[in-house]
């Protein structure tokens, strides 16, 4: 199904909740050190979203027990912040944040890193978001949504990481996960393509891992992990299509886009 483009009162809305998640990311990367706990992290961003007049999106979504997804080393995505998951040296995590402003849903992710960080793990970071604004850079009225799948795809292989096919990116606004699917790998077999229409929201979100593409699904039923447990990193940004590119609605306010974050 095609996406309808939001108008503009809508857009006015996508922007202040896509700053908003950005702002969260900004206030708890101080907060991010060796060992602090995630469930510290999530009560930490949970407070900061109500104290701003929003929601946190993930909290109940689904049976997903917490406010945001924090996800340590070789899990994917959907970490569930816990006490007992305390972040150590060398450690990279994601942290997710998706509040809803005003009827409306902001979504982004940052990775961080945790005292002193392998060379090849930094390297991980730094290639994922750059594969994430390759992704990105592909948009604009009239181009092909497969364009950001195919980027990133291509800008992985040459770099022989898997790119996880389990996830993707998503269409959003007042609903949390609409369409499209944002698939971040090519070829997209029976998935419909089509040219985005300026207005359309949706998120980009990469995540690439150092070994397989292979993810699977812990007991919990949300924790994902690469399945030969090798490192995993994932940017996230909220998007709409403009006339001639993209407009990123979770750009940080203070200028941190990917570690290190000084
Ligand atoms: N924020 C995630 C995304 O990027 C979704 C988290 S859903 C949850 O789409 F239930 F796990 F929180
Ligand atoms: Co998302
Ligand atoms: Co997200």
């Amino acid at each position: 199904m095609k996406p309808k483009p939001k108008n503009s009162v809508e857009l006015t809305k996508m922007r202040a909740a896509g700053q908003l998640a950005a702002q969260v990311l900004d206030f708890i990367t101080p907060h991010v050190e060796v060992g602090t706990n995630t469930l510290k992290l999530n009560d930490l961003c949970h407070d900061f979203i109500l104290k701003h007049n929003a929601t946190p999106a993930p909290l109940n979504y689904k049976g997903f027990p917490k406010s945001i997804c924090t996800s340590i080393n070789d899990v994917v995505c959907h970490g569930i912040p816990s006490e007992k998951d305390i972040l150590k040296d060398g450690d990279i995590v994601n942290i997710d944040v998706t509040v809803i402003l005003d009827g409306y849903h902001g979504d982004t992710s940052r990775m961080y890193l945790v005292g002193n960080v392998s060379d090849e793990a930094r390297k991980l970071v730094d290639d994922t978001y750059e594969a994430m604004m390759i992704g990105i850079n592909t948009i604009k009225s009239g181009s092909y949504l497969s364009e950001v799948g195919k980027a990133i795809q291509e800008y992985s292989d040459k770099r022989c990481y898997g790119v996880v096919r389990d996830f993707c990116g998503h269409g959003l606004g007042k609903v949390f996960h609409e369409s499209p699917p944002v698939l971040h790998y090519y070829p997209q077999i029976g998935c419909e393509d089509f040219r985005l229409r300026k207005g359309t929201t949706f998120t980009v979100e990469p995540m690439i891992n150092l070994g397989t593409w292979e993810a699977e699904t812990m007991e919990d039923g949300w924790t994902a992990r690469t399945k030969d447990r090798k490192l995993s990193a994932q940017f996230e940004h909220t998007l709409a299509v403009t006339e001639d590119g993209v407009e990123t609605f979770t750009e940080s306010p203070k200028g941190w886009h990917k570690p290190p974050y000084a």
